[in-house]
């Protein structure tokens, strides 16, 4: 990988002035095509020269559900639902290193320990989900919490969390900044079986609070992602305290 000594160091240099941030793409970007995905893959090419590392975490979306919902009425046991839960984010992976091609670590992680190692070759790391039980937001927390990583940018489906499901309720509000605590009592009444993980999960929100990880979840497109690496206000900022 390295042709001499001073190209180790530098690159070891490299590793050590580089922002880290860890982003969660929702799964329903991969039932889109390929031009959001393409334009994701310009954006983290275009971190990745000025020093800003994204470590990428992929969710399974709608492919996943549906595959859980009928592996669920074939009698399937919850914890291999989310083995395959995980299997479809992993997919979705390996469609974002397709596009990355040369900016990305070409494997996928399979646990944290993984996800670290590749994260020294300074390139992009494209991971899915690594544990049964909980959810990609989960696994993002994670791989913030064991990165350090500068922040977490949380791509959803809505443009942040709003006081009730926005989906259902037109008349639900944003709400632009929110502690873990807070938002706990929100998503605390969600159902938690394989699939259903909503948002962010009490796993999540745990992770965040007791590693205070600068944590904002706006709506999955390339523009606001990229906003909100950039220190954009968008969307909504969990607030954490030290
Ligand atoms: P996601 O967390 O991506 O759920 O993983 P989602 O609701 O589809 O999220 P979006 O919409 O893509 O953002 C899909 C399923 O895979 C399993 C869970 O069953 C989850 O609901 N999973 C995923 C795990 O069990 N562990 C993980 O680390 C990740």
């Amino acid at each position: 990988m390295f042709i001499n000594r001073s190209s180790y160091f530098s690159h070891l240099r490299r590793l050590f002035t580089m922002k880290r941030v860890v982003v969660k793409l929702s799964g329903s970007l991969f039932s889109k095509g390929i031009t959001e995905l393409t334009e994701f893959a310009t954006l983290f090419r275009t971190l990745l020269r000025k020093d800003i590392q994204a470590i990428v975490v992929t969710g399974g979306g709608e492919v996943a559900r549906r595959y859980i919902s009928l592996a669920r009425e074939l009698g399937r046991d919850e914890a291999s639902l989310d083995e395959m839960g995980i299997e479809i984010s992993r997919m979705n992976a390996e469609l974002l290193i397709s596009a990355l091609k040369e900016a990305a670590y070409p494997i996928v992680p399979k646990n944290l320990t993984e996800t670290v190692t590749y994260a020294e070759s300074g390139k992009v790391v494209v991971s899915g989900g690594l544990h049964p039980g909980q959810s990609t937001n989960a696994t993002s927390a994670l791989i913030a919490e064991k990165l350090g990583a500068a922040l977490f940018v949380n791509g959803t489906d809505v443009a942040g969390v709003y006081t009730k499901d926005p989906r259902k309720y037109p008349s639900a509000k944003i709400i632009k900044e929110i502690s873990p605590g807070d938002l706990l009592r929100i998503i605390e009444s969600e159902k938690m079986s394989a699939g259903t993980y909503e948002l962010l999960d009490i796993t999540s929100i745990k992770i965040i609070e007791r590693s205070c990880i600068p944590t904002t979840v706006v709506l999955c497109s390339p523009e606001t992602v990229k906003g909100a690496i950039l220190g954009e206000k968008n969307g909504t900022s969990i607030v954490t305290k030290r």
